[in-house]
């Protein structure tokens, strides 16, 4: 199956073909993820999940394997499709690596490295792709220095941050926290989507 960026097609529906990891981790807002991963699939894309543990026990890997059509991996250790090495094979695949919602435990395991589980060894490998991380976290844990620090970090390793937002977050208090909403994230990989198609096309003139 040759991928959205390979085939160069600069006509259509900027995400038809799109190869897209979408990264699950432990959060509330893990549920906005199963929209974001319908949206995606319905404009066409290619969407494979890969869940934390954590991300498990607020939402279902059945929710993810329905909507998206494919296989969810959730372990370094068992791969659906009988790889021998998941991570790698996904990081290959992958056009664009999307982190949706991002918990601080992931951000924290990004920035320094740290290759724990599927999803973060899995990033590990992918760290040269492009990647977008979606935020999201009680306004205390964003606030945090640490948490700013690693944040820092992956931006000046070139992965994009959108949001988080204002607004109510799931605990009940008001603050800045809350995961970009799964329409805005779409219009984001959309437009890294576009700029990965003309890239190739300069490169290969
Ligand atoms: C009810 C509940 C809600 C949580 N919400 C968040 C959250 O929104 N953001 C976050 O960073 N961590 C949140 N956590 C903590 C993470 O689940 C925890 O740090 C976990 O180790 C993250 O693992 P992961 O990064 O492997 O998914 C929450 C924990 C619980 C029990």
């Amino acid at each position: 199956m040759t991928s959205r960026v390979e085939s160069t097609a600069i006509d259509g529906p900027m995400l038809k073909d799109l190869n897209i990891l979408l990264g699950v981790t432990g959060g509330i807002a893990a549920y906005k993820a199963v929209d974001l991963a319908g949206k995606l699939t319905a404009a066409g894309a290619h969407v494979q999940t890969v869940m934390t543990k954590s991300a498990c026990r607020f939402v279902g890997p059945k929710s993810f394997e329905t909507i998206t059509c494919a296989p969810v991996f959730t372990s370094l250790w068992n791969d659906p499709e009988g790889r021998k090495s998941s991570h790698i094979a996904l990081a290959e695949w992958a056009d664009v690596v999307v982190v949706a919602p991002a918990s601080a435990d992931m951000i924290g395991k990004m920035a320094n490295g740290i290759c724990d589980d599927l999803l973060s060894t899995t990033l590990c490998t992918s760290w040269s792709c492009r990647m977008l991380f979606a935020p999201a976290m009680n306004t205390r844990m964003w606030e945090n220095p640490a948490v700013q620090q690693n944040v820092a970090t992956l931006r000046e390793m070139g992965v994009q941050m959108i949001g988080p937002a204002a607004g109510r977050l799931a605990c009940g208090a008001e603050g800045v926290g809350r995961m970009a909403e799964p329409q805005e994230i779409l219009a984001t990989i959309e437009a890294i989507g576009s700029e990965l198609i003309r890239g190739k096309i300069e490169k290969d003139g």
